[in-house]
């Protein structure tokens, strides 16, 4: 018997086979156990002595056994660690890097360029009410832009914000003048999406009140941020225009960089590039946010980022924006 089973826990592989060869030899209804069972037939002289040989075999088996289930352990674990190994000398997966989206690249610009002037970045929800979209900015209750076929209502009185304006409402209820804000965000209109059309688009709003702020700052800001973002060279133009929160207002032309005379893409060979609209906070939007126009004024202005950012790169469709088809965005 202990040649037999010495023999096979030689050949065991693993700890099951090892656990079938101990419950041969050594289980309840084991060989070994046979054997002692059989004891009984055995005369009084015998007994003693098969007993001890069986006692010898067993230790012997159960010896062999502990031995070979370390054994088993060292090998499992040697096989574990070996196919852990890390082979240092494979050359690495060079992970795919991003890009900023040409939107947010220009953005960035802006940003820094009005940070470097002294305004801070203000945000609003996108999702608004009627009040702060339109009321609170002086709209008359007839103006075009309320109408259903313009802006996506959600109720009567909730809609998506058709334009950034209504954070410089929200900034001047929580703030105390001097103000210094520029806003950036996502508007919503219905238009039918075309090259120069989307029904998302992104605007930067803009806010400076204090005592004594004049048209002059306006036109000093705007185009100081013209130079900066298109080129020392660029000039600015300031045509009179109408908007329900500002008084006076203006639109803002930029001289054409990219200009090659008549036949100009870019401004029609006119020269020129509207990218703003812009003008002097109207008292009565001071007065809804508690300001008293008597003492403070402010300006404001709104430019299309989106536009801005296709004037920038020369790129013909806004639509391409928001496809994100990686052979666009990497371009910039
Ligand atoms: N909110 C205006 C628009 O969407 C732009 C604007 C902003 C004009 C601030 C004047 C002052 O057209």
């Amino acid at each position: 018997i202990q040649l037999l089973a010495l023999n096979e826990i030689k050949h065991a592989q693993s700890m099951q086979e090892l656990e079938q060869v101990r419950i041969k030899y050594l289980g309840k209804k084991g060989e070994l156990t046979a054997v002692l069972r059989g004891m009984g037939a055995l005369t009084a002289e015998e007994r003693p002595v098969v007993g001890q040989i069986a006692n010898e075999v067993r230790e012997a088996i159960e010896d062999a056994l502990g031995r070979a289930v370390e054994d088993v352990k060292h090998r499992e674990k040697n096989a574990r660690l070996a196919t852990e190994t890390i082979d240092v000398t494979i050359p690495g997966k060079a992970p795919e890097i991003g890009c900023k989206h040409p939107l947010t690249v220009v953005l960035d610009e802006i940003k820094e360029i009005f940070l470097g002037m002294g305004f801070k970045i203000a945000e609003g929800p996108e999702v608004e009410t009627v009040f702060y979209n339109f009321d609170a900015l002086n709209a008359p209750k007839n103006h075009p832009s309320r109408d259903l076929t313009d802006t996506f209502y959600i109720t009567d009185e909730i809609l998506l914000r058709t334009q950034t304006s209504p954070v410089q409402v929200r900034t001047m209820e929580r703030m105390k003048p001097p103000i210094r804000i520029i806003s950036p965000g996502r508007c919503f209109r219905r238009d039918t999406p075309d090259a120069t059309h989307s029904p998302m688009f992104h605007q930067v709003e803009g806010l400076v009140v204090d005592k004594n702020i004049t048209m002059a700052d306006l036109k000093g800001t705007l185009d100081l941020f013209a130079k900066q973002l298109f080129g020392i060279g660029t000039k600015t133009k300031f045509r009179p225009h109408y908007f329900p929160f500002t008084e006076p207002s203006a639109e803002v032309d930029v001289s054409c960089f990219k200009c090659q005379g008549a036949g100009c893409r870019m401004c029609k060979g006119s020269g020129w590039i509207e990218i703003l609209g812009a003008g002097m906070v109207h008292p009565n939007v001071l007065k809804v946010c508690g300001i008293d126009p008597e003492i403070y004024s402010g300006f404001a202005f709104g430019m299309g980022l989106d536009r801005i950012a296709m004037l920038k790169y020369e790129i013909d469709d806004i639509r391409l924006f928001f496809e994100n088809d990686m052979r666009f965005i990497k371009q910039f």
